[in-house]
């Protein structure tokens, strides 16, 4: 069984980029297919095609075994091909399969009519479980006229990373998480990742169904965490001599529990945590059953950014001034998508606040849902803001810290930044 050496990633975006530029720099050829031409322009040109940190670097270091295409046919002369590009949620809650599918049935038709047998086709992609083996190995099988686990083979295996540490986080991850069609599919990506890793990290192999469950059923035990810790906070708050950051620390030192993501905070947001654990909701539906669990874990989670906008509605009148300082979903990107700062923030102006928002790295130029809110470039100048009430930090920069903020102004500080 020959090592795979020769690997093409579909979708150079957010996380596309930072694989196939660090497969590149940790030995592989790497053959980089994306339908934006400016993104394969920019690999070629050895830039980073998206802002993430050490994402410019590796692909500077990889220059000599990385290059890219618009062209998917050119995938077939390599051994494996990743699949990472959207799978935005549909209303239901339930991932949607289009991008992929137009992504993987072009090159499926080109192995057909090369003849190519054993290529090695890996969703990376967050997908509804059962989506893999009902609707995509289905029409993969179709294009190319044969069967999975004979004529070519089918891996799931999703990444584990935070943006803002994608890189490092895929090099070093806790977990590699396989799901494959056959036995020399598993080996072979497994004595991959062997390689590519810099760390000895667990490799759990399974089917890919089990797979495709396993990775949304991290994310929504971490946001149950989240929202068990976001519960007890506003218990706390109600109540006479308490301290949450001691009390949670406390907690955390049980080594049943833990204190990773057992921080007093805000609401969870951005692109993965609040769409994975409400698919666990969907799929949960599909089999006939609820899932209460994940139901309250996002329940607790609106409730949490509701509380903080009514606390800071108490102490304004309409036409006063809030700050809403932190407008990305965590510290370290500018992603606002479902951000805690953003809901807060939009339903304070819907209340008839003036609303003044500031981030270290979402502005008005990368987030255009800021455009709605006064942009505030430098936060040591909220001084001069006029019938400034409330200041509300609602994403745990470190910057915030060394803000002196003007006196009669209510600070609301869930994180504990200033503590
Ligand atoms: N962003 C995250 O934090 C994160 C974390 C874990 C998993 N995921 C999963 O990773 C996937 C990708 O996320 P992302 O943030 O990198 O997305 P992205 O939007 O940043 O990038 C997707 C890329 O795919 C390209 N693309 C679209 N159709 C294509 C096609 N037919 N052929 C080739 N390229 C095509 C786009 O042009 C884009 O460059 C999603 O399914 C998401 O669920 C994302």
């Amino acid at each position: 069984m020959a090592s795979l050496k020769k690997l093409s990633v579909f979708g150079l975006g957010k996380l596309g980029a930072c694989m196939a530029a660090t497969f590149a720099e940790r030995g592989f050829d790497v053959l980089g297919v994306d339908i934006n031409a400016e993104a394969v322009r920019k690999i070629n040109a050895g830039e980073a095609p998206v802002d993430e940190p050490l994402l410019a670097e590796a692909v500077g270091k990889a220059r000599k075994r990385l290059r890219a295409t618009t062209n998917p046919a050119e995938a077939v002369a390599t051994d494996i091909s990743f699949f990472i590009v959207p799978s935005p949620s549909l209303p239901d809650g339930s991932f949607s399969n289009e991008f992929l599918m137009r992504a993987l049935a072009p090159i499926a038709q080109a192995v057909r009519k090369a003849k190519k047998k054993n290529h090695i086709f890996v969703i990376s992609s967050t997908t509804t479980p059962g989506a893999c083996r009902k609707v995509i190995i289905p029409m993969l099988e179709k294009e190319i006229g044969g069967k999975c686990g004979k004529d070519f083979s089918f891996c799931y295996n999703p990444e584990f990373i935070a943006i803002g540490d994608v890189v490092r986080g895929l090099l070093s991850p806790d977990l590699v998480l396989i799901g494959e069609s056959d036995q020399r599919a598993g080996d072979l990506l497994e004595e991959l990742y062997r390689k590519y890793n810099l760390n000895q990290p667990r490799i759990a192999r399974m089917s890919v169904t089990s797979a495709e469950l396993t990775k949304i059923s991290v994310n929504s035990y971490i946001t149950a965490k989240i929202s068990f810790t976001n519960q007890l906070r506003m218990i706390a708050d109600r109540l006479e001599d308490t301290d949450i950051h001691q009390i949670l620390d406390a907690i955390g030192s049980d080594s049943r529990i833990g204190k990773k993501y057992l921080r007093a905070g805000l609401s969870y947001g951005g692109p993965c945590f609040p769409r994975d654990n409400r698919l666990v909701v969907y799929t949960a539906k599909e089999v006939g059953l609820s899932a209460p669990l994940a139901e309250a874990t996002d329940a607790v989670n609106e409730m949490a950014k509701d509380q903080l906008a009514l606390q800071a509605l108490a102490c304004t009148k309409p036409g006063d001034t809030v700050a809403v300082l932190g407008m990305s979903y965590r510290p370290h990107t500018y992603i606002t998508e479902e951000s805690a700062g953003l809901h807060i923030a939009q339903s304070l102006k819907r209340h008839g606040c003036r609303v003044v928002v500031h981030d270290y790295a979402s502005t008005t130029k990368n987030s255009p849902s800021l455009l709605e809110f006064e942009y505030l470039a430098d936060p040591a100048k909220l001084k001069n803001e006029k019938r400034l009430k409330a200041v509300l930090i609602c994403c745990p920069w470190d910057g915030y810290r060394k803000i002196k903020f003007p006196k009669g102004v209510k600070v609301f500080d869930p994180w504990g930044v200033l503590a």
